[in-house]
């Protein structure tokens, strides 16, 4: 291991301010931006605007510009050396809604730090992640006034409902957004030292399946067994989603995916994975799925279908004799290239119609989707983030995949025609999405020091 060493002039700047660093992000974090809930609509304002108050007091040009949902904050600079390339960098300011609140330690907008974890909603997915790049920006323009390429900053607000509104944003402000590389801090390192570039994420295909039966809720003991159960009709339409060995068992499912090359695969076996503490990491006894593949490549390289959420009856304290007159599931597919969410959705909708008993009305409703990604890592921006990161962490980089998805990484490449770097620091175990999110504190400090080593190292290509 080589000693970590980025500049010393963004070195002593990050030493310096660390506790200011820490404090204004504890002030994002206590913004309770929660995309999917309308009642935090305000929240969200609150939060763009003070993501945008802050990349102005650091010199940028930014404003927050509304979209048919929550709002982009886009930020700019651009007074590089003339012929110095551009890069955009994206994170979002939205994070998943808390609940359920009494499993949290500390509450989820109150951050706070416990044995070198800062815990809060959004610390690691994305605000944290997101202000990496604002400090390791300005540690560059509060020591030299100046960074070596020009850079868009573009934060969105509903990266965690599916992203429905940036692909037109991008679309539509395609010219002001040109740039030679775009860079994401929203994913995880492969284990902690580890620096990790990501190769893959997988698609995503949403649905809401809902099943209706009797006009309200009946007696059960005065209708059950005459009348179909909602709830029983779901429960058997869930059932034929996969067969008996753990395949998804719906027609076509894995017809048009493309294979991983073996080298990546062979990369991935070369990575140092144990089931064995993945399996103590989660808290289960054994592991599920398809056969015939190891648990990262079920991971990163093979599709699913999961029920996210089920709905129906009583569900509270003790018992109810009820018959249910409605079962609702929320079911998603994680897709990986070849796979579409159109094409999916569509053989979801014919598997259900076929499998749906008699005497209950189903509709199967798509509620968002997002293509699956894969990239080949060659060229400047991936060159100079591997030196960028072993400067920072004094380590080589790993080559990983991601079995979660971030449906603009695909837009950002069609549409801008640009490679997209994604390096992340999260780690496994961080609870994304769950109670008790943290991002490491090291890891934190670790990569703004990368990420101000990168436009340095960019540059120098
Ligand atoms: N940051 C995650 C994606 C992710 C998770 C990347 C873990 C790498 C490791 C992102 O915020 C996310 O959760 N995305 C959603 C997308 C969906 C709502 C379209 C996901 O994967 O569920
Ligand atoms: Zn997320």
């Amino acid at each position: 291991m080589t000693k970590p060493t980025i500049p010393a002039d963004l070195e002593q700047w990050l030493s310096a301010n660390d506790q200011r660093i820490h404090d204004e992000l504890f002030e994002f974090l206590r913004i309770p931006s929660v995309s999917a809930r309308s009642e935090h609509n305000g929240d969200m304002r609150a939060a763009a605007d003070w993501l945008r108050g802050k990349l102005t007091a650091i010199g940028f040009t930014a404003e927050t510009i509304p979209t048919a949902g929550h709002p982009v904050v886009l930020a700019e600079w651009k007074k590089a050396p003339a012929g110095a390339p551009t890069v955009l960098v994206y994170g979002h300011y939205d994070v998943q809604p808390p609940e359920p609140l009494e499993l949290w330690t500390s509450p989820a907008f109150e951050p706070t730090i416990r044995d070198g974890k800062l815990f809060a909603r959004g610390s690691v997915d994305d605000k944290g992640q997101l202000w990496i790049h604002v400090k390791a920006l300005e540690a560059h323009l509060a020591t030299r006034g100046t960074l070596p390429c020009n850079i868009i900053v573009l934060a969105e607000g509903e990266e965690e409902v599916g992203s429905e509104n940036l692909e037109p944003f991008i679309r539509q402000h395609a010219q002001r957004l040109a740039c030679d590389a775009v860079v994401i801090s929203d994913s995880t390192m492969f284990a902690p030292g580890i620096p990790s570039i990501l190769s893959s994420l997988r698609g995503l295909a949403y649905f809401q399946i809902d099943v209706t039966g009797p006009a309200s809720d009946l007696h059960s003991g005065m209708y059950g067994g005459a009348v179909v159960n909602p709830g029983m009709a779901l429960a058997r339409i869930l059932a034929t989603f996969h067969d008996a060995r753990g395949k998804v068992a719906i027609k076509g499912f894995y017809d048009a995916i493309k294979p991983f090359s073996a080298a990546v695969r062979k990369g991935m076996k070369k990575l140092p994975f144990s089931d064995v503490r993945f399996k103590k990491e989660i808290g289960v006894k054994s592991l599920g799925g398809e056969p015939g593949y190891t648990t990262l490549e079920k991971l990163w390289t093979r599709p699913t279908c999961e029920v996210n959420g089920l709905l129906s009856g009583y569900t509270g304290e003790g018992a109810k004799t009820v018959l249910p007159g409605k079962a609702m599931a929320k079911v998603s597919c994680r897709l990986v290239p070849g796979q579409s969410p159109a094409k999916i959705e569509k053989l979801m909708k014919a598997h259900v119609k076929k499998v749906a008993p008699p005497g209950v009305t189903v509709h199967v409703q798509h509620l968002h989707g997002g293509h699956p990604w894969r990239a080949e890592l060659d060229g400047p921006i991936f060159d100079a983030a591997r030196r960028a990161l072993r400067a920072a962490f004094g380590k080589e980089t790993v080559i990983v995949g991601e079995g979660g998805s971030i449906p603009v990484v695909g837009d950002f490449e069609r549409i801008l025609k640009v490679p997209v770097l994604l390096v992340g620091f999260g780690l496994p175990g961080e609870n994304a999405h769950a109670p008790d999110e943290w991002i490491s504190v090291a890891n934190l400090r670790g990569g703004m020091r990368a990420m101000a080593a990168l436009w340095d190292e960019y540059v120098k290509a």
